[in-house]
């Protein structure tokens, strides 16, 4: 099958692939890194499938040189990766640690070599746990460390990265790590999710402005955020009003304040948990952005359900194929997100962060991974970047998410979204043959341009 056309994205477009560091690095103990709030979760007894842990992983933190080798074969042109705060800060604030950034700066160095445009994430969920002892992001004060961590981590790489994103996916540290209690730190609390949301939007403000203060006019700053198209299950009066409530829960309170547009008033009445805000604080989560990052893995088909808990609505199952998860696989829905952050928000630029999809992957007798369904996920996604594109979205990049298979959070390893197969006993990496259609879209795409 030909790759899809993809000229419509222009000769400038970045092609790329997606890490975490604590779904990747292993080393959880080297060259001073502190535990995480990921760590102490890992050992809660059936929190994390099969018992596994961050420990080792992908074991990324030494065989990154590796790693950069595979995306130069595969012919990417930028790697998103995110730092770990307890390698930089382990106390959360004060000392800063030249040895966990020493690792990052010879990562970057490695990349640019390689001739590939780093685009650094300072947040992907994996907090110090000596700031979680302290009261985590329901406090203010986690919101102002993680701005000296951005100025820490930016006086080391601010000459060499341009591209950063301060936050990834925010709605999950909130929602999920603080209101369904299935990430870390795993509470049960609106409460507390309310003011960790608002303390994440805060750092993530701060934090902006920390790093233009650090490294005026190279900065290129961004936010990733985890986005679903919302349909109504039907078109009754309480599935209706549930498909608003999901959307106000899902996407517009994390869009609508950092485009200045405050938190919805419906949201704010249906959570009735005060705000912990205080003087310019919208002003300073309203930092401008010069790039929108949009996570997109599926849409989400809601009915009205008061037994929920708020936001009182559960998601039904989509009629198309599913992934391993399992997510409904609807390329659609990211041609239709891609288009409303354009037109509703008007985000000057975009980028799609994440996208990707777990299936169970079969290593045949050749060693081969020949995973045709992932393959077919990049093929129809990239079209809908094609379509949204050609109808107006500002879209400079795409991100598959992942790079290698890595730790899945509370599904642990069982579930890979890698275009590249890793062996968790021998640490062996093997592009898969989605890895080998998206480097022939790449390709394609650069002969084309
Ligand atoms: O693995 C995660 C990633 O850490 C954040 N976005 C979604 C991915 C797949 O679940």
């Amino acid at each position: 099958m030909p790759a899809p056309d993809t000229s419509a994205l222009g000769p400038e477009f970045l092609w790329g692939a997606a890490t975490a560091a604590f779904q990747i690095e292993g080393a959880a103990a080297e060259d001073g890194r502190s535990p995480s709030i990921w760590d102490t979760f890992c050992r809660v007894p059936g929190a994390i499938d099969n018992g596994d842990t961050g420990d080792v992983a992908t074991d990324s933190y030494h065989r990154w040189p590796e790693d950069v080798s595979l995306m130069r074969t595969l012919g990417l042109d930028s790697y998103r990766f995110s730092l770990a705060w307890p390698r930089i800060v382990p106390e959360g604030t004060g000392a800063v640690n030249q040895a966990g950034l020493d690792h990052y700066d010879r990562l970057v160095d490695g990349l640019l070599e390689a001739g590939i445009r780093p685009n650094a994430t300072l947040y992907h969920w994996d907090l110090p746990q000596a700031l979680q002892d302290r009261g985590g992001w329901p406090e203010r004060a986690t919101a102002e460390a993680f701005a000296e961590y951005a100025a820490a981590v930016a006086a080391r790489l601010g000459d060499r990265v341009t591209d950063w994103a301060t936050l990834n996916e925010p709605l999950c540290s909130a929602w999920i790590g603080h209101l369904e209690g299935t990430m870390a730190p795993g509470l049960t609390d609106l409460t507390a999710a309310v003011r960790t949301s608002v303390h994440l939007h805060l750092g993530h403000g701060l934090a902006a402005q920390a790093l233009r203060a650090a490294s005026p006019g190279q900065v290129r700053l961004g936010i990733t955020n985890n986005l679903s198209p919302i349909e109504p299950a039907t078109d009754s009066e309480a599935d209706l009003a549930a498909a608003r409530r999901a959307d106000g829960h899902i996407n517009r309170w994390w869009l609508d304040p950092i485009f200045g547009l405050g938190y919805p008033e419906d949201m704010v009445s249906l959570y009735g948990v005060e705000l912990p805000l205080q003087g310019d604080d919208l002003k300073t989560i309203a930092q401008p952005l010069d790039w929108l990052g949009v996570n997109y893995y599926f849409r989400q088909i809601v009915a009205d359900d008061p037994t929920a808990g708020v936001p009182g609505f559960r998601q039904l199952p989509g009629p198309g194929s599913q992934t391993a998860m399992p997510w409904e696989v609807h390329a659609p829905g990211l041609e239709q997100l891609l288009l409303r952050v354009t037109h509703e928000y008007g985000a000057r630029e975009l980028m799609v962060t994440e996208s990707g999809a777990a299936f169970d992957d079969v290593v045949g007798a050749d060693g081969r991974v020949d995973d045709v369904e992932r393959a077919a996920y990049l093929d129809s996604h990239i079209a809908a970047c094609v379509r949204a594109v050609a109808a107006g979205a500002p879209l400079s990049g795409f991100y598959y998410w992942s790079l290698l298979d890595n730790f899945e959070w509370a599904y642990g390893y069982a579930k890979r979204f890698g275009i590249v197969h890793v062996d968790y006993a021998t640490q062996q990496r093997t592009i898969k043959r989605s890895g080998e259609r998206y480097a022939e879209i790449i390709r394609t795409h650069k002969g084309t341009n």
